[in-house]
This record gives C-alpha cells, structure tokens and sequence, in this order.
C-alpha cells in the first residue's frame, strides 16, 4: 500500500460532441492527493470538477495522461476488472441521490453488492449499522419519497459506504440540501475521514462546504488555478 492515493498526471479530457464543437474539458492537470486527505475540489461552472471527479471514479477514460487510483493504473484495468476495482476501491456520491423510488433505504444501501454477496459479513445487518451511523435508525423500511432531502442523501451517503471504500468521490454531495442538512453531512464526512482514515474528494461550489476540507483545489478552465 502507497501513502498515495491519487496521482494525476498530465490529465486532458477533450469531450468529442456530434456535429459541436471540441470541448477541451481538461487540459494538462497534474495532482497528487495522499491517502487520508479531505481534499475539496471548487471551480466555476464548466471548469472540469465533474469531469476530474469522473475520471478518478474510472467512470470516463481521459483523452491522454495517466491516472493512477490506490496504486492501480487505470489505463491498464479493462472491462469486468475495472467495475471490481470500482466496487471494492470507490464510493460514490452524487448531487442528485440516484435512490431507487421502490425500494426502501435499507434496501438501496445493500443493492451495489446485491450481486456479489459478501462472505465475510451480513450484508442486512451492515446496511442497517450504515444507516444508524448516518442518523437512520428509524428510516429502514422508508421509501425515499417518505424521507426529507437531507434523509435521502445521508441514504445515498451509507450506500456509498457499503463496500467499505477507501476512497469517497462526491459531487456536490450538498448540492440539494439546506445549510443545517449540509452541515450535518459534512459532520459525518469529517468523521469518516478522521476516524476511519477514508480518503474524501469533494466537488462544491460552495465556500462554507469547502471549508471542512483539509485542503481547496481550484480549477479553472480545466487547470488548477494559480
Ligand atoms: N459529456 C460531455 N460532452 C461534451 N461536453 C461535455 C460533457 N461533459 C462536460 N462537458 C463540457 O466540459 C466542460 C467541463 O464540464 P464539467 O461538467 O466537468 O464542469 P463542472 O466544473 O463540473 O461544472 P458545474 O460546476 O457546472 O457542475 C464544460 O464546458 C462542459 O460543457
Ligand atoms: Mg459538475
């Protein structure tokens, strides 16, 4: 295991759109980020935070440069390896909470690894001790519909941590909720991080949010501002 880990390297993201322009998303980004950092990502609109984010998720390839996630160079990771290291690495998180309205909470946090059950714990009972840590206790059997939006983010939250990532990409993870919610989930996320030493990258737009961070990266027009 490295103290690393994320390198970027030189990173370019150009999104080729049909008959539009080329737009150069990322031009050239280098960064490091070691293991255990809570490290927010801030930037204007358009200035390639989601792309950078969705890079490091192995969620898109860049167009050139080199990415290396937790030791593994994910150039080199191809097809059912790369959802494996996806699964067992990453957490994601995104703005809009992506639950499934049919299902309960419980039921949301255990689906990621509903297809690969676990044999070394309970996968029931470990989405239920998830939802308790987030503030949940009394929230198993609610459809998202019946929770408020901070509810339903502290779900997707537990559901990003079911397969016990080191590594959390958020995307303004606050970007729906009110401040009293946004504070409460950067309690929780300042707690994962010093208490269970998770690596978190957090996109936001917002100062107060950025602030838990233990260190701001800005991007402007896909490079780090100076
Ligand atoms: N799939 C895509 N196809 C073409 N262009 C894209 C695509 N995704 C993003 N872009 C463009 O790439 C640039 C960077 O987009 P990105 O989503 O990374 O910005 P962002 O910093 O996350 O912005 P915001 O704060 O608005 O979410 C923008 O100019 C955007 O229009
Ligand atoms: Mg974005």
């Amino acid at each position: 295991m490295t103290d690393t880990m994320i390198v970027a390297d030189n990173l370019s993201k150009v999104y080729e759109g049909g008959d539009t322009r080329q737009v150069a998303a990322l031009r050239d980004l280098s960064l490091t980020i070691e293991r255990g950092e809570f490290v927010a990502i801030v930037g204007p609109s358009g200035s390639g935070k989601s792309t950078l984010l969705n890079l490091i998720g192995a969620i898109d390839q860049p167009s050139a440069g080199s990415l290396v996630v937790d030791g593994a160079e994910l150039a080199k990771i191809r097809g059912d390896a790369l959802a494996d290291f996806r699964r067992k690495t990453i957490g994601l998180v995104f703005q809009l909470f992506n639950l499934v309205p049919v299902l309960s909470a419980v039921e949301n946090v255990k689906l990621p690894l509903i297809p690969y059950p676990p044999k070394g714990f309970n996968l029931d009972k470990r989405a239920k001790e998830l939802l308790t840590q987030v503030g949940l206790a009394g929230r198993f059997n609610h459809l998202p519909s019946q929770l408020s939006g901070g509810e339903q983010q502290r779900v997707a939250i537990a559901r990003a941590l079911i397969n016990r990532p080191d590594l959390i990409l958020a995307d303004e993870p606050t970007g729906n909720l009110d401040s009293k919610a946004g504070g409460e989930l950067m309690a929780l996320f300042e707690e994962l991080h010093r208490e269970q030493g998770v690596t978190i990258v957090m996109v936001t737009h917002d100062p107060n949010i950025a602030a838990h961070a233990g260190r701001v990266i800005e991007l402007r027009d896909g490079r780090l501002a100076d």
